[in-house]
């Protein structure tokens, strides 16, 4: 079985507004739209076009008003709340534009958040979130506070949070647009080393056009709906890749 070709998400006419009568805003008009496992997407367009409120949806921190939402074989629909917020911790990691550290908690203890959450204890999850940052290139600052750490690095601590507990679908909002290009580069790179893998998914919603070069796949999305669906630079490397290693299997 070929898990880069198992779908993460399938969205159907999917419809999210906001306010009602003549204040009410339309913020999804139908979104059709399939993630696959295995492969980075990004979701691209204009400010105000939905990206914000459909990663919401798809990480079941919004309800939609309409359409059919399936996450990981899941309809988060015919869960009950409390399931929900289980399946959301179990399944699910988030990296925002701000890193949304916690400011009182060391690097490694940020990192072991989700962990302490499914119930580790405390030195465990310290221990797995020290050794996940070393991955990360953080080895010497674990113990710092975020204060104490540059954007980049504090955004690679935001990355270990949202990989520790190993989810099956990140979902990144503007991850690299509180960073200088060379930085916001570093981490896109470290996201799709460590997090693109076979039976997982990440889906990145950026206007930062110096990070479509990591894209498997871009959403092109305008006035709440997706308008077009292009494959990104990394999955033609990869296809570039596989056509090179090909005369080697004979
Ligand atoms: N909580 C809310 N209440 C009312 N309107 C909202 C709310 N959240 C979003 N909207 C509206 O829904 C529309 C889509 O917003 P959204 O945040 O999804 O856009 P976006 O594509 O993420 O924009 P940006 O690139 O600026 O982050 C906008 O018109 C916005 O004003
Ligand atoms: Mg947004």
């Amino acid at each position: 079985m070929n898990n880069a070709n198992e779908t993460a998400v399938v969205c159907r006419d999917v419809t999210k507004w906001f306010g009602q009568g003549a204040s009410r805003v339309d913020a999804l008009r139908g979104v059709d739209l399939e993630i696959r496992m295995g492969e980075l997407s990004m979701l691209v367009g204009p400010s105000g076009c939905g990206k914000t409120t459909l990663l919401s949806v798809i990480a079941g921190l919004l309800d939609s008003n309409g359409g059919e939402l399936e996450v990981l074989d899941e309809k988060p629909a015919r869960m009950t709340k409390q399931e929900r917020i289980q399946f959301r911790r179990r399944n699910l990691g988030f990296v925002f534009q701000q890193f949304n550290l916690l400011p009182a908690l060391t690097a490694a203890e940020n990192v072991a958040v989700p962990l302490l959450a499914a119930g580790f204890n405390r030195i465990d999850a310290v221990r797995e979130a020290t050794k996940l940052l070393a991955e990360l290139g953080m080895e010497n600052r674990a113990a710092a506070l975020p204060s104490e750490l540059s954007g980049g690095q504090q955004q690679r601590v935001a990355l270990g949070r949202a990989l520790i507990h190993q989810p099956r679908l990140i979902v990144c909002d503007e991850p690299t647009s509180a960073l200088d290009a060379k930085t916001g580069h570093a981490v896109m790179e470290l996201l799709s080393e460590v997090a693109v893998r076979p039976g997982r998914a990440v889906i990145v919603v950026t206007h930062d056009s110096r990070v479509f070069e990591f894209a498997d796949t871009i959403a092109h999305m305008d006035d709440g709906r997706i308008q077009e669906i292009e494959p990104g630079a990394a999955r033609a490397r990869q296809i570039a890749n596989f056509g090179a290693a090909a005369p080697a299997i004979q």
